[in-house]
């Protein structure tokens, strides 16, 4: 798939543009500030309905404006299709799909983006939450369906979690915390199951990329962390590790197992101590964690690595139900600047067989002249804010 149109009124730094994109590769350069980031965010809002940079709308919002409309245009399956979202000051989302009124929530997945952008790098060095994240977001692109048990789950937690604070008050009924137990383990083994079976179908094509784009290649090698892998207590015997095709049910079983044990430990702190909210994506640079072990420029790779083999694992699976248009369009925010030319060669080489791909920089000198061999085309924006506009150049025609 890939968007041939992108609309936009009063988001962030634009007051309103009207851009048409091509197939291949599209530039966009300009100094910092210029609104490079914000054009790009535009798209990756509207394939998710979040920002990869921010957690609520409002900065979306042009400043001081009360409403922002992002729309497209997609070629999907040789159909074109149109989306639009309205951002709202204080009030729900409003959305529209083909001219008819949708709901926010059924934009979610037409358009399929892999993004990535310098924040990433807190994939590697940051806290477990981001690395959740990705997984549940690849959990999502690869099965829809399981956006609804995410999205359970997160409320059980939210339930269970003040059902365990206040149960420190009121000990003796313990049967609405067992029904909450069935509920959080039965999600939870979905969830993790799901989260091992797209973690082992990433790693082959991370491994691949880290090679490609590493400055010194090497093996990135990922595994799915689970605390129920380990014992209860720190001194406790060892557990045996769930095997990797371990099925859902076998996974709720042994959650259902961890809560009975840690039902006292969960009432005196009020918080939920077992769960898949608990694991953890392991990222693994020779023999050494990447976090805390590896340099900047390692964890660098390796966080562009890790996009860059979503994106191959979502191109070679398809969409979603069979899907033949699924490829996401790949969209690379500042990523040229902190690679040497052999790397951004390497980095173009695998660009070349990619429908539609979004690039922003800085100095257009970072870009390598490979792009421009992209079969289906390149072009080159400018980014100039002083009017709001754009100028087009396509280069070498
Ligand atoms: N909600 C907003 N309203 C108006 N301007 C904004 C808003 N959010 C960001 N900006 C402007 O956009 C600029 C950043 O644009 P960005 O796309 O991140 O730049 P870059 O070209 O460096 O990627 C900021 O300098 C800021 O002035
Ligand atoms: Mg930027």
């Amino acid at each position: 798939m890939r968007v041939t149109h992108l609309q936009l009124s009063d988001f962030r730094s634009y007051g309103s543009l009207d851009l048409e994109l091509g197939p291949g590769v599209t530039t966009f350069v300009g100094r910092n500030g210029q609104g490079k980031t914000n054009l790009v965010e535009a798209v990756r809002y509207l394939s998710t309905l979040s920002s990869h940079r921010v957690a609520s709308d409002a900065p979306l919002l042009r400043f001081g404006a009360e409403r922002a409309v992002i729309g497209a245009r997609l070629e999907k399956n040789g159909r074109a299709l149109s989306l639009e979202v309205t951002l709202q000051q204080g009030r729900q989302n409003t959305a529209r799909l083909n001219r008819g009124q949708a709901r926010p929530r059924d934009l979610v997945g037409i358009l399929r983006t892999v993004v990535f952008a310098p924040e990433d790098l807190a994939l590697v060095k940051g806290d477990p939450a981001g690395r959740r994240q990705l997984m549940d977001e690849l959990v999502v692109a690869l099965h829809p369906a399981l956006a609804g048990d995410l999205s359970d789950y997160d409320r059980v937690l939210r339930q269970r979690g003040s059902m365990l604070k206040t149960a420190r008050n009121a000990r003796g009924d313990m049967t609405m915390l067992d029904i909450w137990d069935e509920k959080l383990a039965h999600l939870g083994g979905r969830i993790v199951a799901a989260r091992r079976q797209a973690v082992a179908a990433l790693a082959p094509y991370v491994l691949e990329a880290y090679a490609d784009v590493a400055p010194e290649g090497g093996s990135c090698v990922l595994s799915y962390s689970t605390a129920l892998d380990k014992p209860v207590n720190r001194d406790d015997a060892e557990v045996e590790p769930l095997s990797p095709q371990a099925a859902p049910d076998e996974i709720e079983n042994r959650l259902l197992e961890r809560l009975r044990a840690l039902r006292s430990q969960e009432i005196d702190r009020g918080v939920n101590l077992a769960g898949p909210h608990r694991d953890d994506l392991d990222i693994t640079l020779g023999d050494m964690p990447a976090k805390g072990y590896a340099s900047h420029g390692e964890s660098w790779s390796c966080a562009l690595a890790l996009r860059l083999g979503a994106y191959a694992l979502l191109t070679a699976e398809g969409g979603p139900d069979g899907d033949p248009d699924g490829e996401p369009v790949l969209i690379l925010d500042d990523v040229f600047a902190e690679l040497d030319s052999g790397r951004r060669a390497a980095l173009a080489r695998r660009l070349t067989s990619a429908r539609q791909v979004l690039i922003t920089a800085a100095v257009g000198e970072d870009v390598p002249e490979e792009l421009a061999a992209h079969p289906a085309g390149s072009a080159t924006v400018k980014v100039r804010r002083d009017d709001d506009r754009l100028t087009l150049a396509v280069r070498d025609a």
